[in-house]
């Protein structure tokens, strides 16, 4: 999925995966991480994890290219930010949290960052969000700007993908094992198919969540 399919999607408002809520993987899953620790959001849209994990003492880095979210991610939460070079590239940093997002391509970012390495991930509709050819850059995307062995958070979906066009889409559990070479272990399995119409209408038989912890 390209830039301009994703500007189009806030643009158009057409934005069914963003939650009002908090993840309830969050609560359930999220390991007790040293307050002052860093998190890596990529692909964070506007979601109020950003917020809840913050409120865990966490060092808060969110990446999203479109700029209409990340100023929305602030004004919505009543939030005042400054913008900044850091990288190579635009980070709007909260002036009342530690939350800052980097408005930009998160591949590119990875390439660029020569920070410590970060020790946390909290990935939610972001490996699904992108096709399969897209998702081994991802990975190793992330691994390029982790620590060797991070502690986190991996949401997936699994469905039959010839019933429905993605994002998001499906992603295997045998796919996930073998992108993250075994580091991750899945915690849970949940129905997750009434709680998305587009795929009740396209008529997918069954669709679930999958959480997943680095171990
Ligand atoms: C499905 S949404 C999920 C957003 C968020 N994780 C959530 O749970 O609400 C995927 C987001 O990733 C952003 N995105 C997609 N590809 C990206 C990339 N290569 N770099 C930065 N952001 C990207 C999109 O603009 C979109 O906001």
């Amino acid at each position: 999925m390209r830039a301009n399919f994703w500007i189009k999607t806030w643009d158009q408002g057409n934005i069914g995966f963003h939650r009002s809520d908090i993840h309830p993987a969050l609560e359930r899953y999220w390991p007790v991480e040293k307050p002052g620790t860093t998190v890596l959001v990529p692909l964070c849209g506007k979601s109020q994890d950003l917020l809840w994990l913050e409120e865990r003492g966490l060092n808060v880095i969110g990446i999203e290219f479109v700029e209409s979210a990340v100023i929305a991610f602030f004004s919505e939460n009543k939030l005042t930010w400054q913008e900044s070079i850091e990288y190579g590239h635009r980070c709007y940093r909260a002036n009342e949290r530690n939350i800052c997002i980097f408005v930009t391509d998160f591949i590119q970012w990875a390439d660029d960052y020569n920070g410590l390495p970060i020790t946390a991930l909290y990935d939610r509709a972001a490996l699904v969000a992108l096709p399969k050819e897209m998702r081994t850059a991802y990975v190793a995307a992330c691994r390029k700007t982790l620590s060797l062995s991070p502690r986190g958070l991996l949401v997936t979906l699994e469905y039959e993908s010839s019933a429905m066009e993605g994002p998001p889409f499906s992603v295997a559990t045998e796919e996930v094992e073998h992108l993250w070479q075994s580091q991750l272990s899945l915690v849970e399995q949940v129905d997750m198919l009434a709680e998305m119409p587009r795929a009740v209408a396209a008529g997918v038989p069954r669709l679930d969540e999958y959480f997943w912890v680095f171990s």
